[in-house]
């Protein structure tokens, strides 16, 4: 009887059911009436008084373990029926929460499609830089007061260790390492120490281009900005360049642009004169191009650069420079990625 009762629990055991039915035509062949626990209790009867202490109790963890065999899998078999009855599995699933791009990336890449269309590469160089590549190689001489025009976080251990204030030291690496024709953009990230305001911040973004070759004139950087502009904010966009002093470029200038909220005639945010300054640029100085091993007699080039939040601000018409910075997700959402 022992071995009956084993092989009955062994059989229960592996037992399992898809259905009700299945359950139910379990519970019969095992607790019906005329089931196989009825019968042992049948056979219990008969047996001699000393083996029915042991065999009885078998016999009840038998009928126990497929009782509650038999509540489980009801449960399994009526909860995969009301998932499935609830369940729609030709229905779209809940929509993702896509990120959006910030808008200083829209607006760098933008100015990164519009010159790679005329040709011009990406080159990118170190945030911690030198001296050398920020202002000696630039024409700036030591001690010169246009190095105060822009203020500069220095590493108190060594003066010639510095975060860089514009990305103009990259035309000086690009320069010593490649040979004319040069057409490339350095977008970037620049530092200067200033404090953080609606109109300055210690962290921004600029953009600097640089051109070298044979015979480039005045002419060719006037009409490169232009196209730029005219890309950048409609082709009704007009530009204006006024004389400026930078020690890398001589002539320099600064460019404006028709102020895009008023269309020229005059407002608040163009404080009345019809114009907006978007970067500076000009003719690369002598100087710089022979600090860079580069034959100033045979070649000329221009440059110039421009602030990103400044071109993204006259884009947006966002005003507070500290927005960009603020990772405010109500703000940065507002912005379209076109590029
Ligand atoms: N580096 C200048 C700045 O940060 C911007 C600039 C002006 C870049 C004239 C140029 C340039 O390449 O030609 O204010």
């Amino acid at each position: 009887m022992h071995q009956d009762i084993d092989r009955i629990l062994e059989d229960a055991r592996k037992f399992s059911a898809k259905t009700k039915e299945e359950v139910e035509q379990f519970r019969i062949k095992h607790l019906g009436k005329k089931g196989v626990v009825a019968d042992l209790f049948k056979r219990f009867k008969e047996l001699p008084v000393d083996q029915k202490k042991e065999v009885g109790q078998k016999i009840n963890q038998l009928k126990q373990f497929v009782s509650e065999k038999i509540e489980l899998m009801l449960a399994e078999t009526q909860d995969k029926k009301a998932v499935e009855s609830q369940m729609d599995l030709t229905l779209p699933g809940p929509p993702l929460q896509l990120g959006s791009r910030h808008p200083i990336s829209i607006v760098r890449n933008q100015i990164i499609d519009i010159f790679g269309r005329l040709g011009y590469t990406i080159s990118e160089g170190p945030e911690i830089e030198d001296d050398w590549h920020v202002f000696s190689a630039l024409n700036f001489p030591p001690e010169h007061p246009a190095r105060d025009m822009q203020d500069t976080f220095f590493i108190e251990k060594d003066p010639d260790v510095l975060l860089r204030t514009h990305t103009s030291s990259v035309q000086v690496r690009v320069m010593e390492k490649e040979e004319p024709p040069i057409r490339t953009i350095s977008p970037g990230r620049v530092f200067r120490n200033e404090a953080i305001s609606a109109r300055a911040h210690c962290i921004f973004h600029q953009v600097e281009g640089l051109y070298i070759d044979e015979n480039v004139s005045f002419a060719d950087l006037k009409q490169t900005l232009l196209y730029f502009a005219r890309e950048m904010f409609g082709q009704a966009v007009e530009i204006r360049l006024r004389p400026s002093y930078f020690p890398f470029t001589e002539p320099s200038a600064e460019m404006d642009i028709s102020c895009q909220i008023c269309g020229g005639k005059g407002c608040n945010v163009c404080k009345y004169t019809g114009w907006l300054e978007i970067l500076g640029c000009g003719m690369v100085d002598p100087n710089v191009l022979e600090f860079c091993h580069i034959d100033s007699n045979k070649y000329t080039g221009f440059a110039f650069g421009m602030g990103i939040e400044r071109v993204a601000m006259l884009k947006y018409q966002v005003r507070d420079l500290r927005l960009y910075f603020e990772n405010d997700v109500r703000f940065l959402k507002q912005f379209q990625a076109a590029y």
